[in-house]
């Protein structure tokens, strides 16, 4: 069984619609299980147990929103550190105003913001899938991103298109969780460096043979 844990923070409940669409798009994939929690709900062990971990936040003033920072700063540097990050699948989405709206936007570097930290942990990005740039909802390169429009009956709701990319999101990041999982990435046991390369670096094929 492959886990995919999904965190969120919503204050509004747009965030929460699209950690749903991730999430059964994550479960449509065999043998997948999927745990659905807001960020300060999770306990660290859950995020040691997982496969895939998806993080999803509402942007605030053009960045990620501070639960989700607070949670990577505490909790995943701890597990960063220990190395219990690597061998593990991450992703983002977001969600946020209307571009033109009153807000500044700032998708892409709440997304970069949150990546950069899960990269830091060593582990294996899944970027958002083409087949979105062409749809109504427009994301970033990193990771699916919602847009607010206001509907008929004056609430917020997330523009059409958001629904198909979080779920598709959801099932690449259960599909690349989950072929890892029955072939982990192993550290290789020699280092085939590109010669030229290696000499334009000095040091770099003495550390190459050390680590053979
Ligand atoms: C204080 C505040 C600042 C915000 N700043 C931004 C922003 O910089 N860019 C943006 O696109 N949306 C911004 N928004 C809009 C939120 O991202 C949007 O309302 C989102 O739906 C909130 O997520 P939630 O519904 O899950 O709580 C801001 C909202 C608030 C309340």
């Amino acid at each position: 069984m492959t886990t995919v844990l999904i965190l969120y923070a919503s204050s509004l409940g747009n965030t929460k619609r699209m950690a749903d669409a991730v999430a059964e798009g994550a479960r449509s994939v065999e043998h997948t299980m999927v745990r659905l929690q807001t960020v300060d709900q999770t306990a660290i062990d859950d995020v040691w147990a997982c496969d895939a971990l998806v993080l999803g936040s509402p942007v605030r003033q053009g960045a990620a929103d501070a639960r989700l920072r607070h949670f990577l700063e505490n909790d995943c540097e701890r597990l960063m550190l220990s190395g219990r990050l690597a061998n593990k699948v991450g992703a983002v989405f977001t969600v946020g105003a209307h571009p033109h709206g009153r807000y500044g936007d700032g998708a892409e570097i709440a997304q970069l913001g949150m990546l950069r930290a899960l990269a830091a942990g060593g582990m294996t990005i899944v970027s958002g899938p083409c087949e979105w740039r062409n749809a109504t909802m427009r994301g970033p390169y990193w990771g699916p991103h919602a847009c607010l429009r206001i509907g008929e009956d004056g609430r917020e709701v997330l523009q059409d298109g958001s629904i198909e990319a979080g779920q598709l999101h959801g099932y690449r990041v259960a599909q690349v969780a989950r072929s890892f999982k029955h072939q982990p990435i192993a550290r290789p046991r020699r280092i085939v460096a590109w010669p030229r390369m290696a000499e334009l670096f000095s040091g770099v094929r003495a550390h190459l043979r050390s680590v053979r």
